[in-house]
C-alpha cells in the first residue's frame, strides 16, 4: 500500500488535537490548533471545504460540435452523418460489431425488447437493485419482470439465484452492471448458454467497464447504454445498443425507425419485425457525444485510479466495506462508488445520521436505491387491468410472492451508501478528505447520535 493507514494512529492523533500531527496515513493531516478534528456537524471545520469537480466537463470541442450541426441545418440523423459517425466511433471504442444510437438508455432497452418481440406471457429476469427503467421496459410490453435478489457484497444481481427464477416463460435474462461495475458475467453467460435464453446487458451505467478484457455490453446478445446527463458519457439524453449479431442489429435499427426496415433492408421485404417506434438520436446529440468521447478514456482512468486508492483506505476502516468487484472484472466504470456502512462500528449511529454528517463535511452522498419490488408502482402491477386480463389474479398474486428479495431489503434499508462519479475526477487529496470525514464521524459517532 502506498500510504499505510492505521486507524489507531488516527485515534491517537485525534486525542492530541492541536499537535498538527501527520497521521499514520501521511496524506491525512489536521491543522495545528484548529477544530479540524471535530466533525462539521458538531461545529468543526469541513473535511472537504471545496466543491467536487463539476459535471459535465465542456470546452471548445463541444461548442464547435453543436454549432457545426446548427449551421448545417441537418438536425435529424436520417440523411445526415453525425449519428452515423458516433456509432462508428463507439463501435471502435468498445470492440462491438454493430452500434445503434437511440434517444435514451430506456429506449435502447425498449428497442432491444421490441426487436426480440418480448410481449404478454413472457418473463424477463432482472436484478431488484436497479434503476426503474430496467423494470419499466418490461412492463411497457406487458411482460412479467422477475426480480432476482442482490449479492449484498457486490450490490449486483446474485447470479447464483438466477436459475431458480427461470420458468418455461422466461425469454430473457437482463443483468445490470450497477454503479458501472460488472455483474458476475461468467456465471450468467453459463446459465444463458445452458438454458439457451438470451442475455442482454443493461450497461446503462457502465461505459468502458470490462469483463476479462472485453467491454461490457458486448458479451451477450446485446448491451444497452445511457447518455443521460448524469452518465459518464453524456449528451443530456441519449442511448446506444451494441451487438455482434448482424441480423439482430438490423431488427433493432428497424424497430427504432418506425419498423421500416434495417439500415440496408426495406420493410417492404418483410424480413424484419412488424412493430416499431421513433427513438432516433438527433444530430446535435450525436456530434456532442463525439466531442465528449475525446474525454471519456482519460476521465475513466482518473476515476479508476482514485477509486482504487479510496478502496484501499476505506478497507482499513472498521464498519466501512467497499462493494466487491468480481474476479472477472478488469475495469469498473465507477459510475457510482458504492460501499456498505455498519452502524455497529459507529456507536449505533443510524445510516441516515451518518449520511447527514458526511454531507455536512462537504461530501455529497446518498443511500441509493431502495426496495423496488415493494414500491407501490411495482406491486400495483398485480392490480393492473391488462395484467389481470393477460395473466389472471392467481398468477399475479404468485408473482408478488416470487418477488421477495431479503438480501436487498437488508442492503437498502440499513447499509448501502453511494458517492457519485464526478467525485472521483478530482485530485487524490479529495479521496483523503473523504476518509478524513468518515474517521471524524466515527470518532465522534456517540456524540453525533445524541444530536
Ligand atoms: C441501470 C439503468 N438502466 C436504464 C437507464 C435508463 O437510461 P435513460 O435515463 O437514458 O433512459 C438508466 C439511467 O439512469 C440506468 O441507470
Amino acid at each position: 500500500m502506498e500510504n499505510r493507514f492505521n486507524r489507531r494512529d488516527f485515534v491517537g492523533a485525534a486525542s492530541m488535537a492541536g499537535a498538527g500531527l501527520a497521521l499514520g496515513f501521511p496524506n491525512i493531516s489536521f491543522a495545528s490548533g484548529s477544530d479540524t478534528l471535530k466533525p462539521a456537524i458538531l461545529g468543526g471545520a469541513k473535511a472537504h471545504p471545496e466543491i467536487f469537480p463539476a459535471w459535465p466537463v465542456i470546452g471548445q470541442p463541444e461548442e464547435k460540435a453543436l454549432n457545426e450541426v446548427l449551421k448545417s441545418k441537418k438536425w435529424c440523423r436520417l440523411g445526415s452523418a453525425k449519428v452515423d459517425s458516433f456509432e462508428e466511433e463507439y463501435k471502435k471504442l468498445t470492440g462491438a460489431k454493430h452500434c445503434l444510437a437511440t434517444s435514451s438508455g430506456t429506449n435502447a432497452l425498449y428497442t432491444l425488447l421490441g426487436a426480440l418481440d418480448i410481449g404478454p406471457g413472457d418473463e424477463v429476469i432482472i436484478p431488484v437493485y436497479t434503476f426503474i427503467a430496467t423494470y419499466n421496459v418490461i412492463a411497457l410490453n406487458y411482460a412479467l419482470p422477475i426480480f432476482v435478489d442482490t449479492d449484498i457484497e457486490s450490490f449486483q444481481i446474485d447470479a447464483n439465484k438466477i436459475e431458480a427464477a427461470i420458468t418455461r416463460q422466461t425469454k430473457l435474462i437482463m443483468p445490470v452492471h450497477i454503479g458501472g461495475s460488472p455483474a458476475n458475467l461468467d456465471k450468467i453467460l453459463e446459465i444463458s448458454a445452458k438454458t439457451k435464453i438470451p442475455m442482454i446487458e443493461d450497461a446503462c451505467q457502465a461505459h468502458l467497464a470490462e469483463w476479462r478484457g472485453k467491454k461490457v455490453g458486448t458479451l451477450g446478445l446485446a448491451g444497452a447504454f445511457s447518455f443521460q446527463a448524469s452518465k459518464n458519457l453524456n449528451s443530456g439524453e441519449g442511448g446506444a445498443i451494441l451487438t455482434n449479431d448482424e441480423k439482430f442489429a438490423q431488427a433493432c435499427y428497424s424497430f427504432h425507425n418506425q419498423g421500416q426496415g434495417g439500415r440496408s433492408i426495406s420493410y417492404t421485404s418483410g424480413s424484419i419485425g412488424t412493430r416499431g417506434t421513433n427513438v432516433r438520436l438527433s444530430e446535435f446529440q450525436g456530434n456532442l457525444l463525439l466531442a465528449q468521447m475525446t474525454r471519456v478514456t482519460e476521465q475513466t482512468n482518473i476515476r479508476t485510479a482514485n477509486a482504487n486508492y479510496l478502496t484501499k483506505m476505506l478497507n482499513e476502516i472498521p464498519g466501512i466495506t467497499p462493494a466487491k468487484l468480481y474476479e472477472g472484472t478488469t475495469r469498473s466504470a465507477y459510475h457510482l462508488y458504492m460501499f456498505r456502512y455498519d452502524s455497529s462500528h459507529f456507536a449505533g449511529l443510524s445510516r441516515e445520521k451518518f449520511l447527514n454528517a458526511l454531507t455536512r463535511e462537504g461530501i455529497p452522498c446518498s443511500e441509493g436505491y431502495g426496495m423496488m419490488n415493494k414500491e407501490s408502482y411495482v406491486t400495483g402491477l398485480a392490480k393492473n387491468k391488462h395484467y389481470l386480463n393477460i395473466y389472471g389474479e392467481k398468477t399475479m398474486n404468485q408473482w408478488l410472492e416470487r418477488n421477495h428479495c431479503p438480501q436487498n431489503d437488508k442492503l437498502t434499508s440499513e447499509q448501502s451508501v453511494w458517492f457519485f462519479q464526478n467525485m472521483l475526477l478530482g485530485p487524490r487529496s479529495d479521496m483523503d478528505q473523504i476518509v478524513q470525514a468518515i474517521l471524524k464521524i466515527q470518532k465522534y459517532a456517540a456524540e453525533i447520535k445524541k444530536g
